[in-house]
């Protein structure tokens, strides 16, 4: 039964409607009696409606335009449902809600240092608007740099606590990058620490790190950091079969000491749901043993190898010394870093890190440059 009204079709399951913007679209009848806004609670703002009681699959008694809305009155329940034309244009347009967190990444070159954003803590802290402009550094360029931090070790979380809680990792809640005397990890040594994303071996990476430089007088020490989107968006024009492999094959990772055994399995090149680089996973001192088919190694290691020479091409690699008071921040799935040598004896140099996750700094940026749903 198909009824005929001026810009609605009503069909068995769903209607088609002629939208302001001239085209027509096609919407379950299911989906519009779930998404009336009726079904949603002002205060709590979450989905206060159970479609799982309804008896009978929803079907509309009657439907008309009124104004910017698509009325519909439901038959067997006495409820009509006045749904926002805008918001019908919106899944029509989009298929999903609009994202604001969704931003193009930029990728960025060795020559990036001098461009990367500054932000300073204290401003930061007092201007939300500041923290919404770093967020969307982190989601466009995965790093910035956090100025004037305080010299304390609250300074490190109250700049955390800006984009989200702090996450712990086996590590705890928080690293301290120094020379240590019984070393469980390179990091914690004066050696050259090789590029890589931090602890890959978990199940699900931290997204976000903290380092904050609380002293560096030592010789050497130089950090190192490129940006994996562009390397791996770059290889992908060079070389698709390598970047097929490392797209689409999981490999093993691993941390080991006495109380710990964490395993995980990982791509090295990461995509989100459009085909788009979003991150790599990499680290040669906590890759397992490679237990992948043999013959499927013939091609899978020529392709690792090539990626790893490539990140350390000096067209990706920023050189710079992190200098006390300053904090980096970064996207731990997407920044590669490393460090060079330096000699422990020279002088002193502290890192301080910790981690929060991307998830929750998109869930921050969200709340603070979106009207949102429920807002007044
Ligand atoms: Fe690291």
């Amino acid at each position: 039964m198909d009824t005929l009204t001026s810009a609605v079709t009503l069909r068995e399951k769903g209607l088609d409607i002629t939208l302001p913007d001239g085209r027509t679209s096609y919407f379950n009848y299911y989906w519009l009696r779930d998404n009336c806004p009726t079904s949603f609670d002002s205060e709590t703002r979450e989905r206060t409606f159970d479609i799982f009681h309804l008896e009978q699959p929803p079907r509309p008694q009657s439907v008309a335009l009124e104004g910017e809305a698509l009325v519909i009155a439901w038959q067997r329940e006495n409820h009509v449902s006045h749904l926002p034309i805008p918001m019908l244009q919106t899944f029509a347009d989009e298929g999903r809600r609009h994202d604001p967190a969704a931003l193009p990444r930029a990728p960025w070159y060795g020559d990036h240092f001098p461009a990367i954003q500054r932000f300073s803590q204290p401003m930061l802290l007092s201007d939300p608007q500041k923290v919404a402009a770093w967020i969307r550094a982190m989601l466009v360029e995965g790093i910035a740099i956090i100025t004037d931090m305080p010299d304390s070790d609250e300074g490190l979380t109250e700049t955390a606590r800006l984009i989200g809680q702090v996450r712990p990792t086996y590590f705890g809640q928080y690293f301290d990058v120094r020379t240590h005397i019984e070393p469980t990890n390179l990091a914690y040594t004066a050696k050259a620490l090789e590029l890589h994303t931090d602890t890959p071996a978990e199940e699900v990476a931290p997204g976000v790190q903290f380092l904050h430089c609380r002293a560096n007088t030592v010789e050497g020490g130089d950090s190192l950091f490129l940006d994996g989107v562009a390397v791996a968006e770059d290889l992908r024009r060079e070389d698709p079969e390598a970047f097929r492999l490392l797209s689409e094959i999981d490999i093993p990772f691993y941390c080991e000491h006495d109380t710990y055994d964490m395993r995980s399995r990982q791509r090295v090149i990461e995509l989100d749901e459009t085909g788009a680089v979003s991150g790599v996973t990499i680290s040669q001192h906590m890759a397992d043993v490679f237990d992948l088919p043999q013959k499927l190694l013939d091609d899978y290691y020529p392709a690792f190898c090539r990626f790893g020479r490539m990140l350390q091409e000096e067209r990706y690699v920023m050189h710079f010394r992190m200098r006390a008071g300053e904090c980096l921040t970064f996207d731990n799935h997407r920044v590669v870093h490393g460090r060079a040598a330096y000699s422990a004896s020279s002088g002193e140099r502290y890192l301080r890190g910790c981690y929060t996750d991307r998830a929750e700094m998109r869930s921050s940026y969200r709340a603070l440059v979106s009207e949102g749903r429920f807002k007044a």
